[in-house]
């Protein structure tokens, strides 16, 4: 979905997380972010979304084993894939890659469609990543999912340290 009207003006911070098929890393992202933005009393100042660069799963759930690790972990996941639009570039403020492979494919579009978006990776706002990348875990086992997990919340929190609007 489009975000809502954004900063500065009306104070909200649009945040989109973007990885290939939209069904594990950036639901997750979404899902995680959403969550320790609640906890900090914060809601009505981000909108907050994810979507794929493929097309693959549009329309469909979140995988399950992205489900399950978020639910160990006391988030929800409900939202449906999406691929990600040119519209997306200049609506969102901010849109954070999983991967170089996903930013270089963001990079394009931008170009392409007048992106205004900040654009950035997810794992450059974990100061203890070194610039890595959130891996894809599709292929592999639930472990990969924990792990997954783990890199994205230390980066989202990150994110949420950068992002936040001063007290
Ligand atoms: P995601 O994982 O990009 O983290 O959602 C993937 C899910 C599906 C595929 C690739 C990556 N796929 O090729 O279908």
């Amino acid at each position: 979905m489009a975000p809502q009207p954004s900063s500065p003006a009306s104070g909200t911070t649009s945040v989109l997380f973007v990885c290939l098929g939209n069904i594990c890393r950036s639901p997750l992202a979404e899902g995680v972010f959403r969550h320790l933005v609640s906890e900090a009393g914060l809601d009505g100042r981000f909108a907050i979304d994810s979507a794929g660069t493929g097309a693959w799963h549009v329309g469909q759930p979140a995988d399950p084993r992205s489900v399950q690790v978020a639910a160990d972990h006391g988030v929800t996941l409900d939202g449906r894939a999406r691929q990600v639009t040119g519209a997306d570039l200049r609506d969102f403020d901010v849109v954070v890659a999983m991967d170089r492979e996903n930013l270089a494919t963001l990079e394009e579009l931008s170009t392409a469609s007048g992106g205004t978006a900040r654009l950035c990776l997810l794992r450059s706002f974990d100061p203890g990543a070194d610039g890595g990348e959130v891996p894809d875990p599709y292929y592999g086992g639930p472990h990969g999912f924990e792990r997954v997990y783990r890199m994205v919340r230390s980066a989202c929190e990150g994110l949420l340290r950068e992002l936040r609007p001063p007290a």
